[in-house]
């Protein structure tokens, strides 16, 4: 697996590599070495994204580590959803439902999803309780171990856009959103979720994500207006696993 690592602020890492499959088995193994010596009823939460990059981990994922990771020491959880039925193909939830939830050992009561086919308003308050519920706590607030976060052409990440930055930093742990450009109605968490978290993980790959990489890593001027500069874990690690083409400017 070739990667290299820089540091930067103390707790973040930059790995680039080769290949989203290379990027894949880090995340492979850091399920793996963060879930096996877990004890009894004890699991580890993961908030999953959604949008195009996740396919090819999660199939990666179901078939390079299918016997390798105990599936049901994990509770999955989402970072965001857009509000659509489980079986539109919109669903960040029927994304890793097909590519990964269906083909690896999880029984269903480890898997939290979004409801997308409900009122936007009463899930975002469902979804919170869930969250306070079903995770650990820490700052007395709702605690993942590990969120995986994508970054948008335009530095949103989850479902938190440049035009509703204020979302980042609601007292609330979800919110509805709505996408700038097709209205469509998101439900994602807060950044008081995810700067709560043990690990953030952006994964971002190609060469459109290139610039903003570069201005996020660089604390560029601009990029106060992207929600994903202010992902700053509180206490956790931040990494950001790229590829080649996404890291081309940094
Ligand atoms: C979503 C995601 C979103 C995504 C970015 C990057 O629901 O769409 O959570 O934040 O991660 O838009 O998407 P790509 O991986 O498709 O570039």
């Amino acid at each position: 697996m070739m990667e290299f690592t820089v540091n930067y602020k103390i707790n973040n890492q930059i790995k680039i590599f080769e290949s989203i499959s290379d990027l894949s088995k880090f995340i492979g193994i850091f399920w793996k070495e963060n879930t096996e010596n877990l004890p009894g009823e004890k699991f580890y939460s993961i908030a999953l994204s959604g949008g195009n990059t996740p396919l090819k981990i999660f199939q990666f994922l179901s078939k390079d580590f299918n016997e390798t990771i105990e599936w049901n020491k994990i509770h999955f959880f989402w970072g965001d959803e857009r509000c659509v039925p489980p079986t539109d193909n919109d669903s960040n939830y029927k994304l890793a439902k097909d590519f990964l939830l269906d083909n690896i050992n999880i029984n269903a009561q480890n898997i939290f999803r979004i409801k997308g086919e409900v009122d936007p308003k009463e899930e975002a308050e469902s979804y919170s309780n869930t969250l306070i519920k079903n995770l650990a706590t820490e700052n007395s607030l709702p605690k993942f171990d590990f969120v995986m976060l994508g970054l948008g052409e335009d530095g949103h990440t989850a479902s938190i856009f440049p035009n509703q930055i204020d979302l980042f930093h609601s007292t609330n742990y979800c919110e509805v959103a709505e996408h700038p450009t097709s209205g469509q109605k998101r439900i994602t968490i807060t950044g008081s979720i995810i700067n709560n978290s043990d690990t953030v993980a952006f994964v971002v790959v190609g060469k459109s994500k290139a610039a903003r990489v570069f201005e996020i890593m660089n604390n560029k001027e601009s990029s106060n207006q992207y929600p994903a500069s202010l992902v700053c874990p509180r206490n956790g690690k931040l990494f950001w696993l790229l590829d080649k083409k996404s890291a081309s400017m940094i």
